[in-house]
């Protein structure tokens, strides 16, 4: 089912790839201010290599950690065994779920909204984002840069389910 309060973030390059050997494949700071603008002060629900990949719990905002492994926890992190449970953790609080591919895959189902990053460069990837279905998703805000320092075009999207 839909929950009205749960948003995807994410960044894709130009063929929605997402990550590199457990790693982001680009280097983007605007991106990451731009990450921690919309997370900020909310919960975020995050797989297990996604939470390794970033090593530690990100400050003011509520960390949830979706693993198999019974016996996996971290200070600072509230560790489940499903997508569903910390759907239930959280209720109906404003939540961004913030990947990787397997989390983000399983999530969109539920997710009423997108909030990406589009790079417009393709980069080496081993991970990506599914395809974003125009008759699903609606955009609704289209926000664009140029990076001088990576000479590449990027935008800040946000779609709505339709
Ligand atoms: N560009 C972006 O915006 C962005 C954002 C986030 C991540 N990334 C990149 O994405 C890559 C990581 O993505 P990923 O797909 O490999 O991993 P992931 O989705 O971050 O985590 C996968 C792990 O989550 C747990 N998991 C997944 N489905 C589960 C389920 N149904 N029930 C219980 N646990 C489940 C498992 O943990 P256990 O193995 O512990 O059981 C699984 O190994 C990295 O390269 C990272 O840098 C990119």
């Amino acid at each position: 089912m839909t929950s009205p309060n749960l948003t995807i973030v994410v960044a894709t390059d130009a063929q929605r790839g997402i990550g590199i050997n457990n790693t982001l494949p680009w280097r983007l700071p605007e991106d990451l201010a731009h990450f921690k603008r919309v997370t900020i002060d909310h919960p975020i629900i995050m797989g297990r290599k996604t939470f390794d990949s970033i090593g530690r719990p990100l400050p003011n905002r509520r960390n949830i950690v979706i693993t198999r492994n019974p016996g996996w926890k971290h200070d600072g992190v509230e560790a489940v065994a499903s997508l569903q449970a910390a759907l239930d953790l959280v209720g109906s609080t404003l939540t961004h779920v913030i990947g990787g591919a397997q989390i983000y895959a399983e999530a969109l189902p539920h997710t009423s909204r997108l909030i990406v990053t589009e790079i417009d460069r393709k980069f080496d990837c081993d991970t990506f984002f599914p395809a974003i279905d125009p008759n699903v998703w609606k955009e609704v805000a289209r926000d664009k840069h140029h990076s001088a320092e990576q000479g590449f075009d990027y935008a800040f999207v946000t779609y709505d389910r339709i």
